[in-house]
């Protein structure tokens, strides 16, 4: 059955912990879906781990139209949350509005994702008035590096971490159906995870949080660009598939591949006249 955000809130009811990763195209949204995650979510990561840009910054609203055009194609059951990616929502209302509409809209996206507390609310409350289920996104919210002075854990002053409890009890209050704490520590992502009804979906959060997600690339090993210390690597796919290509390459240049059952026949009759 397709999930949506009412799943979502009926699972922070019944303590189900939520499971979320990223995909950005057809086969691995589909492959992830197969394994029954509850939501999948088009990261603007995409900038990093498939356009190779060294921030978020600089994907655009064409960018996560295409890929998650893509991933709703390919996933049948999960929850498909889209990112609304930097400038897309921060200028206006209006903006924020009609970039969300156009993710439903032409990405097939079921929900957004945006990142911010205090000052993006009029933003949530007016998507969330126009009928799209939106994911807020707190603690280091990566489309702000410049501001945070790099990939920083954020909310260890006792200010800070105020200021994370009000904005995610702000975010849940303008009606968002879940939040993604990104890089917050565990103790404290637990106490937010307690003062608010909706879940919370932890990255670098601890497993107090009502779900965990991961970039799929860091969990599989695929992405060596760096590796922040909160991913676990449940694979080495990316040695895994070097070893193929290795193999593909050795096997070409010797002749051995296509062997004969990799090729196509002609009659010998239709040949010889061609000599
Ligand atoms: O862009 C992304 O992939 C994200 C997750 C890391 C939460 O926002």
């Amino acid at each position: 059955m397709k999930n949506t955000s009412v799943t979502f809130r009926e699972a922070k009811k019944t303590s189900k912990k939520l499971t979320m990763l990223t995909a950005y195209d057809y086969s691995m949204a589909k492959l992830i879906d197969e394994c029954e995650i509850d939501a999948i979510l088009i990261g603007d990561s995409l900038g990093m781990v498939c356009l190779g840009y060294p921030d978020t910054l600089s994907v655009t609203m064409e960018d996560m139209i295409h890929h998650t055009k893509a991933v709703s194609r390919g996933a049948k059951n999960a929850l498909i949350v889209a990112d609304m990616p930097f400038m897309s929502y921060q200028t206006s209302v209006y903006d924020a509005v009609y970039n969300a509409g156009r993710l439903v809209k032409e990405g097939h996206a079921q929900a957004v994702k945006l990142e911010g507390g205090a000052a993006v609310i009029e933003q949530i409350r007016a998507i969330v008035n126009a009928s799209i289920p939106v994911m807020g996104h707190l603690g280091l919210t990566p489309q702000s590096i410049n501001a945070f002075g790099g990939f920083k854990v954020q909310g260890k002053s006792e200010e800070a971490a105020r200021k994370l409890i009000e904005d995610a009890q702000k975010i849940e209050e303008a009606g968002a159906f879940a939040i993604v704490l990104e890089c917050v520590p565990a103790r404290l992502a637990e106490l937010i995870s307690s003062r608010i009804s909706i879940p919370t979906i932890g990255i670098g959060a601890g497993k107090g949080c009502d779900g965990q997600v991961l970039v799929y690339q860091d969990m599989l090993g695929m992405f060596s660009d760096f590796k922040p210390k909160f991913v676990k690597q449940y694979a080495a796919i990316g040695d895994i598939m070097k070893g193929a290509i290795r193999n593909y390459i050795a096997e070409v240049q010797d002749s051995v591949f296509p062997s004969q059952e990799y090729e196509f026949k002609i009659d010998e009759t239709v040949l010889e006249k061609l000599y």
